[in-house]
């Protein structure tokens, strides 16, 4: 950190992220109807803290606020994900005028200040009316998000400047359908196969679906990890590359038209002839949210239901999160898709990357986070070397504008430039808040 962050091109966008279940509150307001999330973090035993996201920061009142701090943090973009049960109440039919609104009102505000909009529209709060009928298991709900999509799409396409489609199907298949770690809290280990399966097919119908209601770009956002194989026999590298093609290429080669690779226990014969042309459908940009590289190595357990053994990485030191920083995994994880897609790989935009760290007020309601400070210089730093050697990023939003709702881990684990105390709602910009406007604007 000693030395001056090196010079990003003119027109490199920066941003930052949050998802409409882990700030936005209100959940049974203007006709939202239930999502997954509320059924689950309302069952006991799901989330470490026996929270939910009933209130979260409130950002659904209190939004102008938050649009205020993301003007003085001089950010050219941010990228916010829409709640599908705002829109539909119950996953059909026609759009809810009151969910609609908010967006519409949080796109205006956003603009009005020169932000740019960025919409995701599915960060895994799908309505629980769709769960009802089997979820992402189901085909149906492939075709059913298109029409969600067109929906929003119809009323917000002239403002959104980027679209993203889903958030990560990696972490809502395997956390949600096959650990049941996430909602809905299904534990179908490989037979989850499916869920990959149809929310590509949703990705595909919907970027046509969109295609025909905006002319702005329109991308995916995976969450990509370096795999460390911990391990020096065959079958230690044969878990790795397995995980490898799990985490990284399942839900990438099938979009640039690869097909899918090749993993033990899935069952391809969910997919349908012309399906893979659906998926492969053009899109504009990839979003990619880094966090940390993974250990993985053979299982130990000869009886293990999974062919790897995910290990921690001792080498590094670790977020509060117990997640590794290693900043040369972005390095290697963007030229390594450089490599592997060539010129198939669209424009990237890094959508998400962050820590957590157990960021408290001091005595004068200061918070002070250096070691988010040198979690994000490392990582920029590293990101700038890889558009050095040759990979083209558009863009660096970091994860995330305030302190959250962390899924199973409620509100133990802080993500934010902004500190959020979860009995007042009150917000206090960090140190990284400050480290962060003063990279995007150059300092005062
Ligand atoms: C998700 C966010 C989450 C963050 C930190 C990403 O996987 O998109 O919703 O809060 O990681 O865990």
């Amino acid at each position: 950190m000693s030395s001056p962050l090196p010079e990003f091109p003119a027109g490199f966008t920066w941003g930052v992220s949050t998802s409409a279940y882990q700030i936005e509150g209100a959940t049974s307001e203007d006709g939202r109807g239930p999502s997954i999330w509320d059924s689950f973090t309302h069952r006991p035993g799901t989330v470490v803290d026996g929270s939910t996201g009933d209130v979260a920061c409130d950002h659904y009142h209190r939004y102008a606020e938050d649009v205020a701090l993301l003007a003085g943090l001089g950010v050219g973009a941010y990228r916010f994900s829409i709640a599908w049960p705002r829109i539909q109440p119950d996953g059909t039919g026609p759009a809810n005028p009151g969910g609609l609104g908010f967006y519409d009102r949080l796109v205006d505000g956003l603009l009005d200040r020169g932000i740019d909009p960025v919409a995701t529209l599915f960060h895994w709060d799908l309505p629980q009316a769709l769960e009802d009928k089997g979820g992402w298991l189901t085909r149906d709900t492939a075709g059913r998000f298109a029409d969600y999509a067109a929906l929003v799409a119809g009323r917000l396409g002239d403002r959104v400047k980027l679209w993203i489609t889903l958030n990560e199907p990696f972490v809502h298949m395997s956390y949600g359908y096959g650990l049941g770690l996430h909602a809905p809290g299904r534990q179908y280990l490989f037979d989850a196969f499916p869920v990959a399966h149809h929310q590509l097919l949703g990705h595909g119908l919907a970027v046509t679906a969109l295609r025909a209601l905006t002319g702005s770009p329109i991308g995916i956002t995976n969450n990509y990890t370096p795999v460390r194989v911990q391990g020096v026999t065959d079958a230690d590298r044969a878990a790795g590359a397995t995980y490898h093609a799990l985490h990284n290429r399942l839900f990438t080669d099938p979009i640039l038209g690869h097909g899918y690779p090749e993993i033990p226990g899935t069952d391809p014969s969910i997919v349908h002839p012309g399906d893979l042309d659906t998926i492969a459908a053009p899109i504009d940009a990839l979003g990619v949210n880094y966090y940390n590289p993974t250990g993985v190595r053979a299982p130990s357990d000869p009886d293990s239901p999974l062919p790897f053994d995910l290990v921690p990485l001792d080498a590094y030191p670790t977020t509060s999160f117990g997640w590794p920083v290693d900043p040369d995994g972005l390095h290697e994880l963007l030229t390594g898709l450089r490599r592997e897609y060539g010129d198939r790989l669209p424009p990237i935009h890094i959508t998400e990357g962050g820590c957590s760290y157990d960021d408290t007020l001091d005595a004068h309601g200061r918070c002070h986070d250096p070691q988010r400070v040198a979690y994000l210089d490392g990582h920029l730093r590293a990101l700038h070397r890889a558009m050095t050697d040759g990979v083209d990023v558009r863009g660096y939003y970091v994860w995330s504008l305030l302190d959250n709702f962390e899924w199973a881990e409620g509100y133990t684990k802080r993500f934010g430039l902004v500190h959020v105390d979860f009995d007042t709602l009150t917000r206090t910009p960090k140190t990284s808040y400050a480290w962060f406007r003063d990279t995007v604007t150059g300092p005062a």
